[in-house]
């Protein structure tokens, strides 16, 4: 099971200041020496966090896979279709909202969204599709022709009634469709047990417990324990 650090709040933290620190590239090497598998940054429409030159660096100057979250926007395919990322997952967007507040609505999207998916796929990117724990959702992404779902947890980190059980039947419906399962949004040390252990979900995705974890223990030591939390979640040591 791999784990994706989501290093946007690094680049908050920098912004704040307008500074040229925290370095995204130094954060990308402490999350790998934790053991994060990818990195994972999202390019705003306001570039809020992360910027296009990040995007660039990111992906020159260190080894680990990236996967770009980002809007259905032709601006957004044309960055990914030049810059090339291992992977992008596809997101809604509001220009208000504080962080991603919901899956994409691929059914809204129809036909369209599998026009978009296709020349990111004929380039060699894994597209995954950001959505809420609905059949009819996975459904949808499977006929965009997406490589994987990634399940959108904030509901269950929220505690909301029920979600822990439509995530497990959302992880099995996406496996049966023969997409991978990831999932993200709103994991922390106290909640990423369950999800861990929904054994057909091969990704996670964690930002900005991670972040906050690393102002007390530094990010690699906060990755170093997400990530043995996750393997003790499957079973392992
Ligand atoms: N996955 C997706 C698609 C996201 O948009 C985010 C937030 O940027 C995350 C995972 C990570 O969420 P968090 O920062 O709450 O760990």
């Amino acid at each position: 099971m791999r784990l994706g650090v989501n290093i946007d709040h690094v680049a908050t933290l920098r912004n704040a200041r307008g500074a040229d620190y925290p370095d995204l590239l130094r954060a990308a090497l402490a999350a790998e020496a934790g053991g994060s598998d990818l990195i994972t940054v999202h390019l705003r429409e306001d570039r809020r966090h992360i910027r296009d030159a990040d995007v660039t660096r990111l992906l020159a100057e260190q080894k680990l896979p990236i996967n770009l979250e980002m809007a259905v926007t032709v601006e957004m395919q044309q960055i990914a279709l030049d810059a090339r990322p291992t992977a992008v997952c596809l997101v809604p967007e509001r220009r208000q909202e504080l962080t991603t507040e919901g899956g994409l609505d691929a059914l809204k999207l129809g036909a369209g969204l599998g026009e978009f998916v296709r020349p990111l796929r004929a380039a060699g990117i894994a597209v995954s599709l950001f959505l809420d724990p609905d059949p009819a959702q996975i459904q949808a992404a499977q006929q965009a022709g997406a490589a994987a779902v990634e399940l959108h947890t904030g509901g269950y980190a929220h505690a909301k009634h029920g979600e822990l059980a439509r995530l497990q039947d959302a992880a099995a419906q996406v496996r049966a469709l023969g997409m991978a399962c990831h999932a993200g949004h709103g994991l922390t040390f106290a909640n990423v047990h369950e999800i861990a252990a929904i054994p057909q979900v091969e990704e996670l995705n964690i930002g900005h417990f991670l972040v906050s974890e690393a102002v007390f223990v530094g990010l690699t030591a906060a990755v170093a324990e997400m990530k043995r939390l996750m393997m003790v979640a499957r079973g392992g040591i």
